[in-house]
Formats: C-alpha cells, structure tokens, sequence
C-alpha cells in the first residue's frame, strides 16, 4: 500500500482492521477482508463466509466483487486483501477467474498480513495469465 498517500493509506489500514473483525471463519480461523477500489474511486469490501457445509464457503474476494456489481459498478481499479495469516494470502484460483470479469491484465492486487504486516503485490496476469474472458464467449 506504499503506492497510496499517507492519509489515504490510513483511512485503508482502519477499514481492512474494522471489517476483518466481520469475517465469519469458526472452521479454519483463517479472517479475510477484502476492498475492491473501483474505477470510480469507490470501496466495497467483503469478508470470507464459511458453513458448516465446508465447500459453501465464499471467499472474501468474491463478496467485495460481488458487492461491487450489486451497487451498479463494472470495473475494478485495483484490489486489497488482508488476512490474519503471517503471511499474506494470494487470491484462491476462483477468485481470479472473479476479479479478472472486471479488471484488466495490469491491475494491481495487494495483499498483507495484518500479523506481522508483510506486503505482497502482483499484477493480475501474474496470477492468472492466459485467462478466459468475455472475448472468447461474446463475438
Ligand atoms: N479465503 C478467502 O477468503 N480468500 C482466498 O482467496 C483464499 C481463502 C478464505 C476461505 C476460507 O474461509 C479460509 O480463507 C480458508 O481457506
């Protein structure tokens, strides 16, 4: 998050600690939080939702996007992960697939571990080159 101002990176730290607190995890323990900064400058954030039936469980990725497409947007500027893991999670492959619906090859996905603050970041097409898009269903 080195690439946002101060104030902005603040205002991003407290809403990634305030909403992890929200992540309904019992089963792995494991708290996501997730922003989606859209294009026009807006947040939507999301938490990880396990079940009782394990393979229900919904990313925290997935819910910011989802989040996202249900306020009326289409388009993602870049993408914030934050975990309570020591080290910072990679999005799963579904999410991916997920994010890159709305996202373009360069946007940057950033991931910390509000444990011991370490920071990864990749570009999208790091993570999912080759992807499949809208070009190879829609003419
Ligand atoms: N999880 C996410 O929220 N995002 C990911 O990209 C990877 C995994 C959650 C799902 C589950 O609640 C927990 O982390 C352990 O897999």
């Amino acid at each position: 998050m080195s690439n946002y101002p101060a104030q902005r990176r603040e205002d991003i730290t407290t809403l990634l600690r305030k909403h992890i607190e929200n992540s309904y995890s019992p089963y792995s323990g494991i708290k996501v939080v997730a922003i989606i900064v859209s294009c026009n400058g807006n947040k939507y954030v999301g938490v990880n939702v396990e079940n009782a039936s394990y393979g229900l469980t919904e990313c925290a990725e997935r819910v910011a996007v989802f989040n996202m497409v249900t306020n009326g947007e289409r388009c993602i500027e870049s993408v914030l992960i934050a975990s309570n893991t020591p080290k910072p999670l990679p999005p799963c492959g579904a999410c991916r697939q997920v994010i890159s619906e709305f996202a373009k090859p360069d946007t940057i996905i950033t991931s910390i571990s509000l444990k011991t603050q370490e920071k990864t970041q990749w570009k999208l097409e790091e993570l999912l080159p080759h992807s499949f898009t809208k070009q190879y269903v829609i003419e």
